[in-house]
């Protein structure tokens, strides 16, 4: 199975930095099986995308809004994500729910407009740490899977990417154990086939500390379709490593 590898690149970088980090990437990969994904922040884009160019990088974006037009200060479309060349964009993402108040409503508003822009959402999902605690953490997957996607077609939620990413970890320098990740991956599956039917596979892929030294034991698990990279993508070299297992394993 092609693996999908997502790098998150957050407000980590400059626009110079970016620029170098991707040329750097670029430079590492000739070809690949893997979907490898870069997601700058979004005064990056232009030039990552530049710097990438031939290449076997895919471009995303961070977040977008779920208008198409108006008088929305700040936001941005998915209409000029694909323009800028991006077709991938993360929602939902653990960082905006908790620094930007966003819900579960704004998030199925927002997978409904990037499937609207032809862009392909990565869905992110995940427990909290009291929610883990609590014994909850199945339940919150599941309330946010139907929630994100809430009124979209079967054949919409297929093209769909769910990212597990289990809240307390990113960024923790510990991922969960690959089992662990499964298990949660099984659950995810499970909300999906309830809201789409059995017929409708999506894509789900870890996320949460992942690096060159635990990601051959999530990429190596069938129901691990792929990783969701944030610090561990910000060093070329350690990246390439990943996009190397990536590769070996598929
Ligand atoms: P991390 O971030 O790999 O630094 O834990 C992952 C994410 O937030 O997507």
């Amino acid at each position: 199975m092609r693996k999908i590898l997502i790098g998150n690149w957050k407000m980590q970088l400059s626009v110079r930095e970016s620029v170098a980090l991707a040329r750097a990437l670029r430079a590492g990969v000739k070809k690949a099986k893997t979907t490898i994904v870069l997601c700058p922040s979004f005064p990056a884009i232009p030039a990552v995308r530049d710097a990438l160019r031939g290449g076997a990088f895919a471009l995303g974006a961070q977040d977008l809004f779920w208008e198409t037009k108006g008088q929305y200060t700040g936001e941005v479309s998915g209409a000029a994500l694909r323009e800028l060349g991006c077709s991938f964009v993360i929602v939902g993402h653990s960082e905006r729910r908790a620094h930007l108040g966003e819900t579960d409503e704004m998030v199925n508003k927002k997978v409904s407009a990037a499937l609207a822009a032809r862009l392909t959402p990565i869905l992110c999902v995940g427990e909290t740490r009291e929610e883990r605690e609590r014994g909850t953490r199945d339940a919150a997957l599941r309330r946010q899977v139907h929630v994100a996607l809430r009124g979209l077609t079967p054949a919409q939620i297929g093209k769909v990417i769910v990212a597990y990413e289990p809240v307390w970890v990113i960024g923790s320098g510990k991922a969960v154990p690959p089992k662990d990740a499964v298990r949660a991956h099984g659950k995810i599956r499970n909300a999906v086939e309830e809201v789409a039917g059995a017929a409708v596979k999506v894509r789900v892929i870890y996320g949460g500390s992942v690096d060159s030294n635990n990601g051959a034991g999530f990429l190596r698990e069938a129901a691990v379709d792929g990783c969701l990279v944030g610090g561990a993508s910000l060093r070329a070299a350690e990246f390439l490593k990943l996009v190397q297992v990536a590769e070996t394993v598929a």
